[in-house]
């Protein structure tokens, strides 16, 4: 979705700016612009595509004088890609120019009225009523304008604006939409994320909805929209610049693959302390626990996936039911919620539009929420009743890695601990399963060691127009995941079903060579996952089994084996899904695919 940067300070801004976007491009975006206030005027330079192509047209920053500007690479919602539709958008007199990322709700009867007024759009984009907005209101104030303008617009905005009568400062403002102030020494910053401004400070305020902040290269100043001064504590970030970047690997997502076992350790190292689950950061007795009915799990993409896990492993552990819904269904379906259930919200970015909706839906209606979030400080973590941080650092690549694992082994921190304070776990139980967390970052380490083995499996199949993920209950869940890995990154159909559900239609799809990866890693339901092989063996597909090292003879029936270390049954995923998350990377190298930036997709979806 929409990057955001801007820069106030003693420095040339463009070339921050550029640097600033470059952080930004995971996101996803189809057109790029600089916006710099050069004492007088605002010069905005607009290129369509990638940001290189902007950078070569303004000489990496140096073709753009100024020591203020703001950046923005926009990806489409209203009106196609187009030097017309991209931001910023420039009010008719030039004063103002407006970067935005979100959605302006009811921007039709806006631009309806201010075209009464006489004002002319030029594009098809909801932001550039906000420019219009500005000018209109303006007295000479720019706070106060802002205030007006904020009281406006519905819906979702994260919005930076220069104004060519403030040669020295500009201002901001959030809603609904992520962006964050960067303090530095003689130097502020707004970006979308830290990842943007992690060079120059890892000092920050996390904006609260509607906190309008104006900075200036001596200082930041946040308001509420009474326009009165407040004071905010600043946060540092632990996050550093390499984290970030690419360190010698080709793609982010192999790099984010390969961080896993120091992922996994950093979320779950602290959270046992003397062979105990200690969840310092949530309150939840064991009177609260028992008088739980249903749980549910709400989430996007493969946030969702680990809330399908997490079903499994709940209700097994725990013996409470638990419902998994993505967030895009749930908020409008008028859920079954009220005071005193627990709704589990599970997401890497903490922005995402339908998880933070769903969210306060389930806030409105009583639930307590309790979200797992990567990223600190985000708007689901400030919206939540109680926050699990999973420590997997900045994940950059859209397609996620390192972010899943970490939020699969927050949901067995909480399934062990909830087991725990039912009373469901003998000591000896317990301590067995505190240990099975503990090894699994060894264990990731180790089928990581074996990545060849996968990269040729993948020059084998890289050409195939369909491939099917097979398994049953968490293998399933798991299936989920392994196939929308591989369709996002390599542009290869691919589904993933229930073994046993497979001959109810899908099964028809099996022709000569259809691969099917079929996970059978568990040994409840080995053997039936191996009779669904068999059954596509006999329709001609070729297998390629995902099984642990105790099962001997998986040989026998599948064409390729895959092996990954025994562990027990529930952790299992957390180890099963390393060569799916491989494979699909490899596959798409073969294929030549933009791997971290597909087609398309956004790392952060900041709008519904
Ligand atoms: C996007 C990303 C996915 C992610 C999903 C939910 O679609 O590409 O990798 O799982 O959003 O994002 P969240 O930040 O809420 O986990």
């Amino acid at each position: 979705m929409c990057g955001i940067v801007g820069y106030v300070g003693s420095k040339q801004a463009c070339p921050i700016l550029l640097e600033g976007l470059s952080k930004l491009e995971y996101r996803g975006y189809d057109s790029a612009v600089v916006a710099v206030l050069d004492g007088e005027k605002i010069n905005v330079q607009k290129a369509r595509g990638r940001l290189s192509v902007l950078s070569n047209m303004v000489d990496g920053g140096k073709s753009v004088n100024g020591v203020m500007g703001i950046g923005h690479t926009r990806w489409a919602t209203h009106g196609e890609p187009s030097d017309v539709n991209s931001h910023p958008h420039v009010s008719s007199s030039g004063r103002f120019a407006v970067v935005h990322n979100g959605i302006i709700e009811n921007y039709i009867p806006l631009k309806k009225r201010l075209m009464e007024k006489g004002f002319q759009f030029v594009s098809e984009t909801d932001t550039e009523v906000v420019a219009h907005l500005f000018e209109y209101y303006y007295k000479g104030d720019l706070l106060e304008a802002m205030t007006k303008v904020i009281h406006r617009v519905e819906g979702s905005y994260a919005l930076g604006v220069l104004c060519s009568d403030y040669p020295d400062s500009f201002v901001a403002v959030r809603k609904a939409s992520p962006m964050i102030v960067g303090v530095g020494r003689g130097e502020n910053f707004i970006a979308s994320d830290v990842t943007a401004i992690l060079a120059h400070t890892r000092n920050v305020y996390y904006l609260e909805d509607d906190e309008i902040v104006m900075l200036s290269a001596s200082g930041v100043k946040i308001y509420n929209t009474d326009r009165e001064e407040i004071k905010k504590e600043i946060f540092r970030v632990n996050w550093d610049v390499s984290a970030a970047e690419k360190g010698g690997y080709e793609h982010f997502m192999m790099k984010e693959i390969e961080e896993q076992p120091k992922a996994l350790r950093d979320t779950i190292s602290p959270r046992i302390k003397d062979g105990k689950i200690v969840l310092d950061d949530i309150s939840l007795t064991s009177e609260y626990i028992s008088s739980l009915k249903k749980i549910y799990i709400v989430a996007c993409g493969s946030a969702y996936h680990v809330g399908v896990v997490g079903k499994y492993v709940i209700e097994r552990m725990c013996r409470i039911s638990v419902e998994v819904e993505v967030a895009s269904e749930f908020r409008y379906h008028d859920p079954l919620i009220g005071k005193g259930d627990l709704v589990i919200v599970i997401s890497q970015s903490g922005e995402t539009a339908d998880t933070l909706a769903a969210l306060k839906e389930a806030k409105a209606r009583g639930a307590h929420v309790l979200s797992i979030v990567n990223v600190v400080g985000s708007s689901i973590a400030n919206a939540s009743d109680s926050v699990l941080y999973t420590w997997a650092g900045p994940e950059i690549a859209v397609a996620t890695t390192k972010a899943y694992s970490t939020q699969l082994a927050v949901i067995y921190l909480i399934a062990i601990y909830m087991a725990d304070k039912l009373g469901r776990l003998e000591n000896d139980e317990y301590s067995r399963l505190i240990e099975e967390l503990n090894t699994l970052p060894d264990k990731v380490s180790k089928i990581l060691e074996n990545k060849s083995e996968i990269q040729f499996l993948a020059s084998k199949f890289f050409s195939s127009k369909s491939i099917f993920f097979i398994g049953r209950n968490l293998d399933y869940a798991v299936s989920l995941e392994g196939s929308l890995k591989l369709k996002e990154i390599s542009y290869i159909h691919s589904e993933a079903y229930a073994a046993g559900e497979l001959k109810h239609g899908t099964i028809s799809l099996i022709e000569d060579g259809t691969l099917v990866v079929a996970l059978a890693t568990g040994d409840k339901l080995y053997e039936k996952t191996i009779s669904n092989v068999k059954e596509v063996k006999a329709r001609g597909a070729v297998v390629m089994g995902v099984t642990t090292t105790h099962h001997e003879h998986a040989e026998d029936v599948c064409d390729y084996v895959v092996r990954i270390p025994d562990a027990d049954e529930l952790v299992l995923p957390s180890l099963s899904v390393i060569p799916l998350q491989l494979f699909g990377y490899y596959v798409a190298s073969l294929k030549g695919c933009d791997i971290d930036k597909p087609r398309n997709l956004a790392k952060s979806v900041t709008v519904e």
